[in-house]
């Protein structure tokens, strides 16, 4: 196996885009970021030299990190900050993984510009189907022309509804549909040659919306997601939520023209605050195409028709389609006992400003509204990193004042029927009871099956969830809509053929189950991918206990890792 080595310089520079100069923090310059390429098996080293007035982490999404937690870079929950002008060393392997994966800031939002693509290529060089002609990254990402440091800051106190990026983009480039002065927006060009294959790895980078993903006139084949293969099934529309990467295969086998290829954000329906249209569009160019794109070709590229912008059935089909490859040798352990079985709840609350035991409760100047998992907003860690506690505390010593996860919500519910959740006054949705702000965390014994349930309620209005677990990968069982139901719904569970992700999108006002072997020692951040929740407190963390033997224990900390004095606010 190969080194894979990489100095990432992360810097404030202004960047050119709709007209303007906008101060972003960047990695070497780039928008979106270095891709990191490697081979299964290989070892990837990051140099991380920090010259952004801010503390940074970079967590790479949807590496196992197999006995490499350290490196996780999971602010607070496995290291503290790498400081202005210091520097720390990320260090890890790629083994048993191979397909597309992502890296970004997991720091504040910063990850709006500071991300990248990471792929994994199979060692064989061969595939479980025909070698692609080309690989071709498709980052979907969105351009925020407002201080991310602001818009953070509003995040973690309610939100505003004007904190939206100005447009979306395909790997970087945000399109002709946005202009300014005249001046047009560059696409991005794919140029393809007619009777190839093209693999298009898609990538969603964005802070909160799901996109939507058409070539006009072309067909794919899903083949991989999150880094792992699925059985391969046709569609034309990709549905890709925050977090997620999905590989598709695309043959040039359309008439020799041009062809607009297209990623529209997915926005929640009414009753949600008008939010705007977020649409990139790049093209899809034959190299034999003529000159002029007269002759059989329509003089303007060809545009996709688009699922409407409010159709969230698109994307429960799309991924109610994946299913993986039943060779998976994890699928034996997950089909048999199950060892922890975890309901949680996914909402909105509020809690009272200043510690006060009660206030007027719902987004009023006396309550912050919160997201939660069972009614407990998660509160990051300020002196020391989840993960360094750990390594400090015997294996059932308390952790810094760290709680327990409550298995589910306080009280049942109809959670998905808005008429049904008390509302107070003004008509904000509010929780049963109280929400509550604590460190949370649920311990796992190594090796533990765990099953859990995620249900999406009233109280996030129509706010959509892609939750992330890091350090694993989960089989996504089974999704609905409404409240789920174990009478009903545990029959319904796909232990056959189900897909291995590290990203589940759970339907809006429904829920998905997944089930893991806990078999990775660490602390494991566990959180909602739209940014808005995680500001708020849609986390909880997953320990997993050493093994028994010493290649099953989780290695001492690098020596380079940050310091967590000198804390920056
Ligand atoms: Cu891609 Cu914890 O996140």
């Amino acid at each position: 196996a190969a080194v894979v080595e990489h100095t990432f310089l992360v810097k404030q520079e202004n960047m050119r885009h709709l007209c303007n100069d906008t101060l972003v923090t960047l990695v070497n310059g780039q928008f979106p970021g270095p891709a990191v390429e490697a081979t299964e098996g290989d070892t990837v080293i990051v140099h991380l030299v920090n010259e952004s007035p801010y503390g940074i982490t970079i967590h790479w999404h949807g590496v196992k990190q197999t006995l490499s937690c350290w490196a996780d870079g999971a602010d607070m929950i496995t290291q503290c900050p790498i400081q202005p002008n210091t520097t720390f060393t990320y260090l890890f392997n790629v083994t048993g993984q191979e397909g597309t994966l992502w890296w970004h800031a997991h720091v504040s939002i910063l990850r709006a510009t500071l991300h990248g693509i990471i792929i994994i290529r199979p060692k064989s060089g061969s595939y479980p189907f025909q070698k692609p002609h080309m690989d071709v990254p498709v980052i979907i990402g969105e351009w925020w022309q407002r201080d991310l440091m602001k818009v953070d800051k509003n995040f973690s106190n309610g939100g505003h509804f004007s904190d939206n990026p100005a447009g979306a983009t395909i790997n970087g480039k945000l399109g002709d549909l946005y202009n300014c002065s005249g001046f047009v927006e560059d696409n991005f060009v794919l140029n393809v040659e007619q009777g190839k294959t093209y693999m298009l790895r898609l990538v969603n980078a964005v802070l909160f919306s799901e996109y939507y993903f058409k070539v006009a006139g072309h067909k794919f084949t899903v083949v991989g997601a999150d880094a792992n293969y699925v059985k391969p099934y046709t569609t034309d529309v990709v549905a890709v939520a925050p977090g997620e990467t999905i590989d598709v295969l695309m043959v040039a086998d359309a008439p020799p023209c041009r062809y607009y290829m297209v990623a529209l954000a997915n926005q929640p329906p009414a009753p949600d605050p008008q939010i705007p249209v977020f649409m990139s569009r790049g093209v899809v160019q034959y190299n034999n195409a003529p000159i002029d794109v007269g002759g059989n070709c329509t003089k303007e590229a060809l545009m996709p028709e688009m699922p409407d912008q409010h159709d969230t059935l698109a994307s429960f089909y799309f991924h109610g389609n994946l299913s993986g490859l039943p060779s998976n040798p994890l699928l034996a352990q997950i089909q048999g006992h199950v060892d922890e079985h975890l309901y949680i709840a996914l909402g909105k609350g509020s809690i009272c400003k200043g510690n006060k035991p009660s206030c007027k409760r719902g987004g009023s100047d006396e309550s912050i509204e919160v997201a939660y998992m069972n009614n407990v907003s998660f509160h990051l860690p300020e002196k020391m990193s989840i993960l360094e506690a750990r390594q400090h505390t015997k294996a059932n010593g308390a952790f810094m004042g760290v709680q327990d996860l409550p298995s589910q919500p306080p009280r049942s519910f109809n959670f998905t029927d808005p008429a049904l959740i008390p509302v107070v006054p003004g008509g904000k949705l509010e929780e049963l009871e109280a929400t509550r702000k604590a460190t949370t965390m649920r311990r796992f014994a190594h090796n533990a099956v765990v099953e859990v349930v995620f249900q999406s309620t009233a109280t996030m209005q129509s706010d959509s969830n892609p939750m992330h677990l890091h350090g694993h990968d989960f089989f996504v069982l089974a999704q609905g809509h409404g409240n789920y139901n174990p009478a009903r719904d545990v029959s319904g569970y796909n232990l056959v053929d189900p897909a291995l992700k590290n990203t589940v999108q759970v339907p809006r006002l429904g829920w998905a189950a997944i089930r893991f072997v806990a078999d990775n020692p660490g602390a494991w951040f566990m959180h909602c991918h739209f940014e808005f929740h995680i500001a708020m407190g849609m986390a909880t963390v997953f320990e997993v206990a050493n093994g028994p033997t010493l290649d099953e224990t989780l290695p001492p900390p690098p020596s380079d890792l940050p310091k967590c004095t000198n804390m920056k606010e």
